[in-house]
């Protein structure tokens, strides 16, 4: 009878298991179909968001960058960099068209968490006190004509209504970043008001997105560079847009004729997104409920909270864990993406990292390698939809502006180069490789030929002190 019990609750428990895991998958499934139709979706975001529809989902934010960077650029110019979890502090001395980048140094800084949601002053107090430091490295290898000013790129990684090309306000943060009443005002005013306190002289002369600053690197490196996507803590995208495309431009018609516009892409939803019940609940547990909803569901900051929360609904409704819940799974974003990143490449027979992973993780020593099949599929599955819907973004910028196939009447399509930066772009490769595949898949043989997806690293700082080279006070006299 003991052993009849025994082997129905094994059953039980079985069964369970698998209907959890047929469920996933069918809640996050990204057939073609559905991607074709989420790109076209986009895309029409897209022109509601260029006309100024205030409830469009993608702001389409103009960036008052009307001119890439042209190789041109000489001078020391700085760069600094806040949106993820880190920030980071650049120079770098530009020697033209000949020398191109001279020398360039950099410094990375994590940003204590209790900053991300504290007060606006210690957040740009502590930033400006790390530039102020960094300034204060500069050795005999940089050169800043005398009687002149330093010049600070601040690539500021949150949505900005920009007012010119060197300020904006801030309409909102994301990416747990969630700080009082910074929201509408002017991030380069409490940025210089804070290198002041500091009593640091240097003006900031380009304020710019972390795409717009990768499409700018990007741009410099590679004259076939068209757009910029970011896959990192969050995700979003910028391209170049012909000015006479913006209705909402009501400036001059800038003389190159184009415009980078900042889609905001992250902050996109659709009933069309495959939105499971584990993506609903972190969403309204958030800091920002309802809203980046596209990004919740691809960027580092959420991958690994979606995989905790599957491993937890099996934990609890099939006893994945055995008898007990782990007290430590139930604890929000334990499971950090670069942990399931690692748990998903483990190729070895006995997933032993994997293993490893869970019992650092989840506090469990000896899992089955059963349950570590199982934690890898979760892995697979959720990277794989990130991936997927990333890639359906990148399709419909292209789509856009018309390089998603070869133009009527002629019998190529011009090279095509997408920059990517991003830590969850760099270092997922199983992440990664899935973008490219399903655009190569979206985009067919021929268009997918012309195409070349760039990783550019740390694009948005150099971009940053590119641009602030080009707006810089003293570009006139030079
Ligand atoms: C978030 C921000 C966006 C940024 C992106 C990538 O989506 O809102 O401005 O570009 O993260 O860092």
């Amino acid at each position: 009878r003991e052993v009849e019990l025994l082997g129905s609750v094994v059953a039980e428990r079985k069964r369970r298991v698998a209907a959890v895991i047929e469920d996933v998958e069918r809640s996050l499934a990204t057939p073609t179909a559905l991607l074709r139709s989420i790109a076209d979706a986009m895309v029409t975001e897209m022109e509601r968001g260029l006309r100024g529809d205030i409830h469009a989902q993608l702001k389409m934010l103009i960036s008052y960058v009307d001119n890439l960077p042209t190789g041109d650029e000489h001078g020391l110019f700085y760069a600094l960099d806040l949106g993820g979890t880190n920030f980071r502090v650049l120079r770098v001395q530009l020697g033209g068209r000949e020398k191109r980048v001279v020398k360039q140094q950099y410094e990375e800084v994590s940003i204590p968490p209790h900053l991300m949601v504290g007060t606006s002053m210690e957040l740009f107090d502590f930033i400006a006190a790390a530039l102020a430091k960094f300034v204060d490295t500069e050795g005999e290898d940089f050169h800043l004509p005398e009687g002149r000013q330093r010049e600070l790129g601040f690539t500021f990684s949150f949505p900005v209504n920009q007012t010119s090309i060197s300020s904006g306000t801030l309409i909102k943060w994301t990416k747990g970043f969630s700080i009082n009443g910074a929201v509408g005002e002017d991030v380069v005013s409490e940025l210089s008001r804070a290198m002041e306190r500091q009593g640091l002289d240097m003006k900031v002369t380009a304020l710019v997105n972390d795409t717009v600053g990768t499409l700018a690197g990007g741009r410099y490196n590679d004259n076939d560079v068209v757009a910029a996507v970011i896959l990192g803590t969050g995700t979003n995208a910028a391209y170049v847009e012909h000015a006479n495309a913006i209705p909402k431009w009501t400036g001059l018609l800038p003389k190159s004729g184009n415009m980078v516009i900042n889609t905001e892409w992250g902050s996109f939803k659709s009933d069309k997104l495959p939105l499971s019940e584990y993506d609903r609940v972190m969403d309204f547990e958030s800091l920002n409920p309802g809203e980046q909803i596209y990004e919740k569901m691809i960027s580092g900051m959420y991958l690994g909270e979606i995989v905790r929360r599957i491993l937890l609904k099996l934990a609890h409704y099939a006893s994945l864990f055995g008898d007990i819940v782990p007290p430590k799974l139930e604890q929000p974003f334990v499971l950090r993406t670069p942990d399931m990143s690692a748990m998903h490449h483990d190729s070895s027979h006995d997933l032993k990292i994997l293993g490893s992973k869970l019992k650092d993780i989840v506090g469990i020593a000896d899992t089955s390698l059963e349950v570590r099949y199982i934690t890898r599929h979760i892995c697979d599955l959720v990277a794989e939809r990130g991936a997927r819907l990333a890639a359906a973004g990148i399709y419909s910028i292209l789509k856009k502006i018309g390089r998603d196939k070869i133009p009527t009447g002629e019998s190529k399509m011009p090279r095509t180069v997408v920059a990517l930066d991003g830590g969850l772009y760099e270092h997922y490769k199983k992440f990664s490789s899935c973008v490219e595949a399903t655009l190569t898949d979206l985009l067919g043989d021929e268009a997918s030929s012309s195409v070349v997806a760039k990783l550019a690293n740390d694009g948005s700082g150099i971009g940053a002190a590119l641009l602030a080279a080009s707006h810089s006070q003293y570009a006139e006299v030079d």
